[in-house]
C-alpha cells in the first residue's frame, strides 16, 4: 500500500491555563504526527486535556509552547487573519450541542457559509444536496431541525463541515446528546466519510466503544498521552 502522506506534526504541544496565578497545566509536551485519512479518536477522562489538544489542533486555540505545523505550513503562527481564513475554508468543526439555526431547513443550514463564501447560489445548493446525502439525509432537505432527530440533527451539522471539503474534519464529543443507538449511526456516518473519501478526523470522545470506529486511539491522562495505537 502507498504510503499516506503526513499532514499533521505536532511538537512539544503544551497549554497552560492561567487563572488568577493559579496555573492548570492542561497539556504537556504531546509529540505525535497523523497522516491524511487516519481516523483519531482522542480518548480520556474529564479534565484530561481532550478539548484543550482538540482546540489547538483545530485552530481555535494556541499552545503555550511547542510547533504545529499542517501540510508543512506553520498554522500557530500565521497572522491573525489567515488564520481565520484557513479555520473557515480549510477545517470543519462539529460540536456535541450540533449548533444549527433553528429558523433554516437542513440545506440553509448547510449552504448558508459556502454562500457568504460567495460560491453562486446554484454551486452551494448543489454542495448542500450532496453533503447531506452522504450523511443519509437526502430526503429531508427541507426539514427544519425541529422536525429532525437528535442523530440527525447532528448528521445535518457534519454535513454542514463537509460541504467545504476540509482538509481535517474535527468533532469535540459529538454524540454526547445521544442515546448510543443513534451515537452508533453518527459514528458509522464518521465512519463512511473517512472511508470513502479518505476524509481525516480527528474526534474527542470519552466512550470507549466509540473508539472501535477510529483507526488510531490516543489516550490522554492529566494533560499527558499515555498511549497511542492503531487499531487497523
Ligand atoms: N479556559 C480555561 N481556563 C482554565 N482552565 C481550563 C480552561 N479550559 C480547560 N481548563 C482546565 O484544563 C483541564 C483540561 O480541560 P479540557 O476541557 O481539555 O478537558 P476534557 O478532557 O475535554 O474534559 P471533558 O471530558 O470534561 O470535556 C481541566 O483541568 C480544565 O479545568
Ligand atoms: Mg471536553
Amino acid at each position: 500500500m502507498e504510503k499516506e502522506k503526513t499532514i499533521i506534526k505536532v511538537k512539544d504541544m503544551t497549554r497552560h491555563y492561567n487563572t488568577n496565578g493559579i496555573v492548570v497545566k492542561a497539556l504537556n509536551n504531546a509529540s505525535f504526527e497523523i497522516k491524511k485519512g487516519e481516523f483519531i479518536a482522542i480518548m480520556g477522562a474529564s479534565g484530561s486535556g481532550k478539548t484543550t489538544m482538540l482546540r489547538i489542533l483545530g485552530l481555535l486555540d494556541k499552545p503555550t509552547k511547542g510547533q504545529y505545523t499542517i501540510n508543512n505550513l506553520d498554522v500557530v503562527n500565521l497572522p491573525e487573519e489567515e488564520r481565520n481564513y484557513y479555520r473557515l475554508t480549510q477545517l470543519g468543526y462539529v460540536f456535541q450541542d450540533y449548533a444549527l439555526i433553528n429558523e433554516m431547513t437542513a440545506s440553509e443550514n448547510v449552504h448558508i457559509l459556502s454562500l457568504m463564501e460567495g460560491k453562486s447560489k446554484k454551486e452551494s445548493l448543489l454542495n448542500a444536496k450532496e453533503a447531506l446525502e452522504n450523511v443519509g439525509l437526502g430526503d429531508k432537505l427541507e426539514r427544519v431541525p425541529n422536525q429532525l432527530s437528535g442523530g440527525e440533527k447532528q448528521r445535518v451539522a457534519i454535513a454542514r463541515a463537509i460541504a467545504k471539503k476540509p482538509r481535517i474534519l474535527f468533532a469535540d464529543e459529538p454524540c454526547a446528546n445521544l442515546d448510543t443507538h443513534t451515537s452508533g449511526q453518527v459514528l458509522e456516518v464518521l465512519k463512511n466519510l473517512n472511508k470513502k473519501f479518505n476524509q481525516t478526523i480527528v474526534m474527542v470522545t470519552h466512550e470507549l466503544w466509540h473508539t472501535k470506529y477510529a483507526s488510531r486511539v490516543i489516550q490522554l491522562k492529566d494533560g499527558f498521552i499515555v498511549s497511542d495505537k492503531r487499531r487497523r
